[in-house]
């Protein structure tokens, strides 16, 4: 995963915690990195789930709802620190309809190593449409928590019906969504 999502994660718990809880999550867990990160590296996933979940346990909440509330968090984050620039979009449907092919492809055309997920958005409206997500690192609660963070900027209201998760189905290579947008 790249640094900047570790920073992310840093800023995240500092504006909801303190300095001395993000020192705690990093000495409860045997970090390869040390637990320093630059924004345009990568660094092993592993430490990325260590870190969530130590900081979820501390705050009390349960995993999905803390990768959530941090994928809210992280969608104005790359927006305004990371090197990708992004389109004047006017709504979160043409942001997704652009995710796949322009902005990730854009994350690895800047930083090669990067494994980025895949998101294909098939608008059924104007105002809805199915979000499909696919990625080794079964992060759909940080997408759904991406999707609401976007809608808040674009001042928007989202519906997200998770109606296949790749945690609850077995066979299941992808996760599912019916969306409706205000
Ligand atoms: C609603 C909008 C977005 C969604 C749903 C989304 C989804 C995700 C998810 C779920 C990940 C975690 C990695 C994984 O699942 O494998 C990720 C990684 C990432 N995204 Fe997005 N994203 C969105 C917007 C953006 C924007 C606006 C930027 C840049 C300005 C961006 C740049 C990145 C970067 C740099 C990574 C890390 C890739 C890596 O670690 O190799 N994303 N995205």
């Amino acid at each position: 995963m790249q640094g900047i999502i570790f920073n992310a994660l840093e800023e995240f718990v500092l504006e909801n915690a303190s300095m001395e809880v993000w020192n705690n999550i990093l000495d409860e867990n045997e970090l390869a990195s040390g637990g320093s990160y630059t924004s345009g590296q990568s660094y092993d996933d592993n430490e990325i789930d260590a870190l969530a979940s130590t900081l979820c346990k501390k705050l009390d909440v349960t995993l999905a709802t803390g990768l959530g509330l941090f994928g809210e968090f992280l969608f104005e984050f790359l927006l305004t620190r990371s090197a990708i620039e992004i389109r004047d979009y006017k709504t979160v449907q043409e942001l997704l309809s652009e995710l796949e092919s322009v902005i990730h492809r854009d994350v690895k055309r800047i930083h090669p190593g990067a494994y980025t997920p895949l998101f294909e958005y098939v608008p059924s409206t104007s105002f809805a449409g199915i979000l499909t997500y696919r990625s080794k690192r079964k992060l759909c609660m940080v997408a759904e928590g991406l999707v609401k963070g976007a809608a808040k900027h674009y001042q928007q209201e989202v519906k997200l019906d998770h109606t296949q998760c790749m945690h609850n189905m077995a066979d299941a290579d992808e996760c599912v969504w019916e969306v409706e947008f205000s």
